[in-house]
């Protein structure tokens, strides 16, 4: 479960860090929502063809670099040549730049390098069918940088579409709190079944925030789980999700969840 003050504080989630301001998973866009008073940094893992954990939401490189083709085709050394960074505006130059920390694809080591027990991750698992030992490698990092101590001190959260995935995770490290994220389109209904289930080994739900009706939220927060939509980039909508029991927001956007949301 999440540490006593984090149940009751509402979470912050910069969505790709903050990625309505920055090139979406770079250090440079994490750096910006710490700066923005985020809580947790969301971050996509995909891994490289040599089996290095990676910062990026596709699976192909084409929307935030210029290289073409899938991830899991590349090596490392392949994609950290690559301009991550320009494709967002011309604010950000082409590649590693001095006035800028990181425009390159991070890896997983790097982000955690960087910023440590400073902040909170929330770390999704990307497609892990297709990747071999994904939540292995994962689980190795955050304890070779003490992310996870048994005071339930936690710095992480994991996510994922895979309940695979997250029972994976459980399994080796079951102090580690999970987020079942369903896929569900506008206002959908989720079975009561499914929400007990989920409860077994998560604390709580990430859903499309269209899908999120008063009454879905009514079953999920009644469950005594966590309500965490995405992705909201207005604060209107956010203020409406927060009414209706949203517990935490997947935001492009920090700086726009009022501030009394903001601890
Ligand atoms: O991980 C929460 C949310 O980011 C899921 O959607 O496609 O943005 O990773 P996506
Ligand atoms: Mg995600």
């Amino acid at each position: 479960t999440l540490t006593q003050n984090e149940s009751q504080q509402f979470l912050i989630i910069g969505h790709r860090g903050a990625s309505g301001y920055a090139p979406e998973h770079t250090l440079e866009s994490y750096q910006l929502a710490t700066e923005m008073g985020a809580d947790y940094l969301e971050i996509d893992l995909q891994q490289t063809k040599d089996g290095e954990l990676i910062a990026m939401h596709d699976e192909s490189l084409e929307r935030t670099t210029n290289g073409k083709g899938l991830v899991k085709s590349y090596t490392l050394k392949e994609l950290q040549q690559l301009d991550a960074g320009s494709w967002f505006n011309e604010k950000f130059p082409n590649k590693a730049h001095e006035n800028y920390i990181g425009l390159t694809v991070p890896t997983l080591r790097e982000v955690f390098e960087r910023f440590g027990t400073s902040v909170n991750y929330y770390i999704e698992t990307k497609s892990p069918d297709d990747y071999k030992h994904m939540e292995q490698k994962l689980l190795k990092l955050v304890d070779e940088y003490q992310l996870v101590d048994n005071t339930s001190n936690n710095k992480v959260i994991i996510q994922s579409f895979s309940q695979k995935s997250l029972e994976a995770v459980h399994e080796i490290c079951p102090d580690i709190p999970l987020i079942q994220l369903v896929q569900y389109n506008e206002n959908a209904i989720i079975s009561q079944e499914r929400i007990t289930e989920i409860k077994k080994y998560a604390i709580g739900i990430g859903v499309n925030y269209k899908s999120v009706t008063e009454s879905f939220a009514q079953q999920v927060r009644q469950a005594g789980l966590e309500l965490h939509p995405y992705t909201v980039n207005s604060e209107d909508e956010i203020l409406d999700l927060i009414d209706i029991g949203a517990t935490g927001i997947f935001t492009d956007y920090i700086d726009i969840v009022p501030s009394e949301y903001k601890l």
